[in-house]
């Protein structure tokens, strides 16, 4: 479904990343591993090669610009160009009511999943629109960017501005062949959901209950979409939050 095409992967150090890049590479996509964690980069990339795909790393922070702009340049290095981005860096916290939430906690929130896509589409448009071959954005919101819930304001906040860029993008650049969306991802077993889950014990029955199949997602069932809107699959599908979310948002 990806073969031929050269792919970003944001937040692929563990969880809905990692499963992406397994999934991509599976598929014949030669992926570019972005994350903090440079040792659990080279560990997957040594896995993908392994398996007989191609990955390369680039380890860096989504919140500085820099970081974003090398990986978009390893991409066109070693591979000749930038097909696709999967902009999922993330971060969140629940716990706490709006007013009770530190500042510090608004700021590193909105920096990862906000600024640090800000960086990805402002760096990876312009590789997409020099190959002249258009390409395929998905950015990972949350059923929090549409709804309260019950994750802090500011992750909230976050998550409905990722749809904004989602949108805002797919319109400047559909005529150029640009297709931008964004996953409506519900509750999902990584290390981010055991961390929320560990400071707040309270919240897992509700976020269990919220979807209608009453369970939480596999990383690797987030990924299938993933890999369906950066294919041709979903040539004519562009600005849209795609609910993958067990029904939570239908319901
Ligand atoms: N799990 C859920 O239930 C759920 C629900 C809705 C949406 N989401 C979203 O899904 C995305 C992936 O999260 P996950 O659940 O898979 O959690 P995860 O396993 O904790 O993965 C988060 C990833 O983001 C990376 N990351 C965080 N800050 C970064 C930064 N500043 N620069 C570069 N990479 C950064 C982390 O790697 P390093 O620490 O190595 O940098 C890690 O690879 C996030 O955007 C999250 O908001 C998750």
């Amino acid at each position: 479904m990806l073969s031929g095409k050269v792919i970003m992967i944001t937040g692929c150090s563990s969880g809905i990343g990692a499963a992406a890049a397994r999934l991509f590479a599976a598929e014949g996509a030669a992926v570019v591993l972005v994350a903090r964690r440079a040792d659990r980069l080279h560990s997957l990339a040594a896995e993908i090669t392994g398996a007989g795909g191609r990955a390369a790393v680039s380890a860096g922070d989504v919140v500085r610009e820099e970081d974003v702009e090398r990986a978009v340049a390893v991409a066109t290095e070693r591979f000749g160009g930038l097909d696709g981005a999967f902009n999922n860096a993330g971060w969140a916290t629940a716990g706490s009511t709006l007013h009770e939430t530190d500042s510090a906690v608004f700021d590193r929130v909105m920096s990862v999943n906000v600024r640090g896509l800000w960086n990805c589409l402002r760096h990876q448009i312009p590789a997409m629109l020099a190959s002249g071959r258009g390409g395929s954005v998905v950015n990972t919101s949350s059923v929090a960017g549409l709804l309260a819930t019950g994750a802090t304001a500011p992750y909230v906040a976050a998550k409905h501005a990722v749809l904004g860029l989602t949108k805002a993008a797919a319109s400047e650049y559909g005529q150029r062949g640009i297709r931008v969306n964004a996953l409506v991802v519900g509750s999902t077993r990584t290390e981010l959901m055991d961390e929320m889950l560990t400071n707040t014990p309270s919240l897992e029955g509700s976020f269990v209950d919220r979807s209608v199949q009453k369970r939480m997602a596999d990383p690797a069932e987030i990924a299938q979409a993933a890999a369906w809107l950066c294919s041709d699959r979903s040539s004519f599908v562009t600005g849209a939050p795609v609910p993958v979310d067990g029904g939570w948002t239908a319901a």
